[in-house]
């Protein structure tokens, strides 16, 4: 079937002045936070609460601890009289000492913030980066101290300074990573959540409160002390609450549901390789799916594990790498891009979700589900399946989920050989990807293969002139998709002659496609057998 044989028409996506105008006023702020201490002490901690959550715990943490010892090496060196080697080396051992007793803080909201949920997650980071400091205090040498507390940070900024000289050293540290961490959890629930209004009501409260207070001393003429006071009592309330809330979330662990409880959903789970059906075997709380001819698929936090080694070879093997990179903060740098642009991003999500023939009580599939940012555009009610082939994608996708209050069933595996059942769903999509799989005519087939006969699929992807004019030109995709084995086409000759409704609808004015066929068969008739 060729392009010319299917209808095609097209969707404009608009961008919009003002959002795209605050946008670039606030990456400004960003920048400017390197060079200048007073927007600084605000932007460091938001940029590190934003970067610790979109890592794995411990690969974060040795990001964090490289990032903030080299630069700090780098501009208070000077600070310190070394007159020998061993002077040297003990300077830099205290700077590394100190670069983890501020990078901890940040680990210790990572980790509680993934099993707390709502606005008590954005206290992990202020209660551990104000006990933390409060413990370096005798700890650290006086030099070193100063070199990475927030009283050094915003020495220019004489009004936060002022707050301090109220309520302490304690509080400054607590105000700003606390604004940080609550800044991150609206920013990830896109601020747009009923769930925001009243932490954003209280942020708005407490800074204004802050600055009223700063900017009242100061024309009051109000001296600074030589030393600010340190907020000994507030501190102790930190760690106090730190140890609290640490503990609350250690005892509330996520809780994955167990397959052997789901009999429906895991009857309809297939060997990719051999097809034959799977039952659950569990060991000490450990859940492994078996095939009757002994092939085993483990489950690793909820999500049950069907990749092979062959499925992570040619061009998948190496967009697996680059997925499994990028996978933490995939979805950042989609908003980022869209907010520079002034795109309302649910006009093209809707673009192509529209489509999809959805209702409450339905099955849905999404193959390379990735983050699971076209999950929220489907109607409440339907059940979930997403599968992609990058656990480093899935893991941020659980968390979104999580986030957004969505429950599903994500499996690890490759979309060209899905672990389903023939006729196991009533909606199958895909949306992203499937230009660049080993082989897209065979993802065709298996997401036709799982859909119920009468169901519509939709596939949906960027085209030739977006891969050109996007991956190709950012520096981090550029070595994957420059000279390429082959150039994106919308699969319409891939689509089996006997779908019916074939068609394609341009988007964004040619740079994504949405191609939507029919697979035959009356859909209730074979819901119902
Ligand atoms: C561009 S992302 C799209 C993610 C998501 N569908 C969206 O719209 O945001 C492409 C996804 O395809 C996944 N992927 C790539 N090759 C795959 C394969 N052979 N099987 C399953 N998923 C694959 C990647 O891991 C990645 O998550």
């Amino acid at each position: 079937m060729t392009e010319e044989e299917t209808g095609t028409m097209s969707t404009k996506v608009q961008g919009k002045r003002f959002p795209r105008f605050l946008a670039w006023i606030v990456a400004s702020l960003f920048v400017l936070g390197f060079f200048l201490p007073p927007v600084g002490v605000w932007t460091g901690p938001v940029l590190g609460a934003w970067f610790v959550g979109t890592q794995r715990p411990w690969r974060g943490f040795e990001w964090m601890v490289a990032l903030t010892f080299v630069p700090s090496l780098a501009s208070n060196w000077r600070m310190f009289a070394v007159t020998s080697w061993s002077g040297a080396a003990e300077t830099v051992g205290w700077m590394i000492v100190a670069s983890l007793l501020m990078v901890l803080p940040f680990t210790f909201h990572r980790l509680v913030g993934a099993r707390v949920s709502g606005p008590l997650s954005t206290l992990a980071l202020p209660l551990g980066a104000t006990a933390s400091q409060w413990l370096a205090l005798p700890l650290l040498p006086a030099g070193i101290f100063s070199a990475f507390s927030v009283s050094r940070i915003p020495l220019s900024s004489s009004t936060l300074l002022q707050v301090g000289a109220v309520f302490g050293v304690a509080a400054l540290t607590f105000l700003t990573h606390w604004v940080a961490a609550t800044l991150v959890w609206m920013w990830n629930l896109e601020f747009r959540r009923p769930r925001i209004a009243v932490s954003a009501g209280l942020l708005a409260a407490v800074l204004a409160f802050a600055a009223g207070l700063g900017l009242a001393r100061q024309f009051a003429g109000a001296a600074l002390p030589e030393a600010l006071p340190a907020g000994t009592g507030l501190a102790w309330a930190c760690l106090a609450g730190a140890i609290g809330l640490g503990g609350w979330a250690l005892w509330r662990r996520d809780k994955q549901p167990h397959w052997a409880e789901r009999p429906v959903i895991a009857a309809l789970l297939r060997s990719p390789s051999t097809g034959e059906a799977l039952h659950v075997e569990s060991d000490s709380g450990q859940e492994t799916l078996v095939s009757s001819s002994g092939e085993r698929f483990p489950v690793r936090d909820g999500i049950p594990d069907f990749r092979r080694p062959e499925d992570l070879t040619g061009d998948n093997g190496k967009y697996n790498h680059l997925y499994e990179m990028i996978g933490g903060f995939y979805d950042d740098t989609q908003r980022v891009a869209c907010a520079l642009k002034g795109l309302d991003r649910d006009e093209y999500f809707l673009a192509y979700m529209r489509k999809l023939e959805v209702k409450a009580g339905d099955s849905v599939l999404e193959t390379s589900v990735g983050t699971g940012l076209n999950l929220k555009y489907l109607p409440q009610g339907v059940q979930i399946s997403g599968l992609d082939l990058s656990a480093e994608m899935l893991g941020s996708c659980q968390a979104n989920l999580r986030r957004w209050g969505l429950e599903a069933d994500l499996y690890l595996g490759n979309a060209e050989a899905l672990p389903f059942a023939d006729a196991s769903f009533d909606v199958v999509f895909h949306v992203g990807g499937i230009s660049f799989f080993n082989d897209p005519g065979k993802a065709i087939r298996e997401m036709i293969r799982v859909a119920r006969p009468g169901s519509l699929l939709l596939i949906s992807d960027e085209t030739e002139e977006y891969a050109q004019k996007t991956y190709e030109r950012i520096p981090i995709t550029s070595r994957y998709f420059k000279n390429r084995k082959r150039a994106v086409t919308i699969p319409v000759g891939l689509v089996p002659g006997d779908m019916e409704e074939v068609h394609v609808e341009m988007i964004k004015g040619g740079l994504f496609y949405a191609l939507t066929f029919r697979k035959p068969g009356d859909r209730l008739l074979t819901r119902a057998q």
